[in-house]
């Protein structure tokens, strides 16, 4: 079986109604940054990110995967189909997605403060001042914040490698490392950018780039490549 690597970005999941970052009206107009998305927030300011991290959280209880994610998991019928996004929603696995790999963390897991390897599941949408694991520390948002090492990275890239397909959604790979890893794949094979708007990228052979959204853009592909000899 080819192997399809998809890299996602928020923009895979703004038609199931959540806030991308960088578009007009997106989360960092409303926030900054360095006040919810960053190890010296977390010192200053717990409640604040955590509240940040509730508020996303319970939104994305609410959504449902939109015809992108879907489109994806159904292309496992034929491919062998990794997913690596920058989202720390779930959607794709909602979708049905068997193989997810998340660099900036999940938003549906807690872990301690002080112990990275201590990780749980949230129960229900809120994470409080005083939720403690079990060395009796603070619970962080299981997220990478600015400034913290992407442990998935590796492995990420180590996939990324082995792709005979690459496809890019709604991600303006501005935030790195994750947007170096569309370099990592190797130069011959067919790459597709979905994205209604001009991303930015250099030096990428085969890049085919469609200019539409996630929803309508990925079910075609899905369909093309799925009639397409594996
Ligand atoms: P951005 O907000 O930077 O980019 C979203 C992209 O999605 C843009 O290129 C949009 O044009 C595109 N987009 C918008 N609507 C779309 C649609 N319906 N279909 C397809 N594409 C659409 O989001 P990311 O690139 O995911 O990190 O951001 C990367 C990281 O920056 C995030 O993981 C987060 C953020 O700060 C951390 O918090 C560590």
């Amino acid at each position: 079986m080819k192997k399809i690597i998809a890299l996602t970005g928020a923009g895979i999941s703004a038609e199931s109604g959540l806030s991308t970052f960088r578009d007009s009206g997106g989360l960092w107009e409303e926030y900054n940054v360095y006040d919810v998305a960053t190890p010296e927030a977390w010192e200053s300011n717990q409640e604040l990110v955590l509240e940040f991290y509730n508020k996303r959280r319970k939104q994305v209880i609410d959504a449902s995967p939109n015809a992108a994610h879907h489109a994806l998991a159904s292309m496992e019928k034929k491919y062998d189909v990794t997913i690596i996004t920058q989202n720390v929603d779930d959607l794709h696995e909602r979708a049905g997605s068997k193989n997810v790999v998340h660099l900036h963390g999940e938003l549906g897991k807690s872990r301690s403060s002080t112990d990275s390897s201590l990780i749980y599941n949230i129960e229900g949408w809120e994470l409080k001042p005083g939720d403690l694991c079990e060395k009796k520390s603070q619970l962080r948002p299981h997220v990478v914040w600015f400034g913290e090492a992407v442990p998935m990275m590796e492995v990420a890239a180590r996939i990324t490698e082995q792709a005979d397909i690459l496809i890019v959604v709604g991600s303006s790979l501005s935030v790195y490392p994750a947007a170096g890893l569309i370099s990592v794949a190797k130069k011959n094979i067919p790459k597709y950018l979905i994205d209604p708007k001009e991303v930015s990228v250099h030096d990428i052979d085969n890049l085919s780039c469609i200019k539409e959204k996630a929803s309508i853009g990925v079910p075609k592909l899905a369909k093309t490549l799925m009639e397409n000899e594996s």
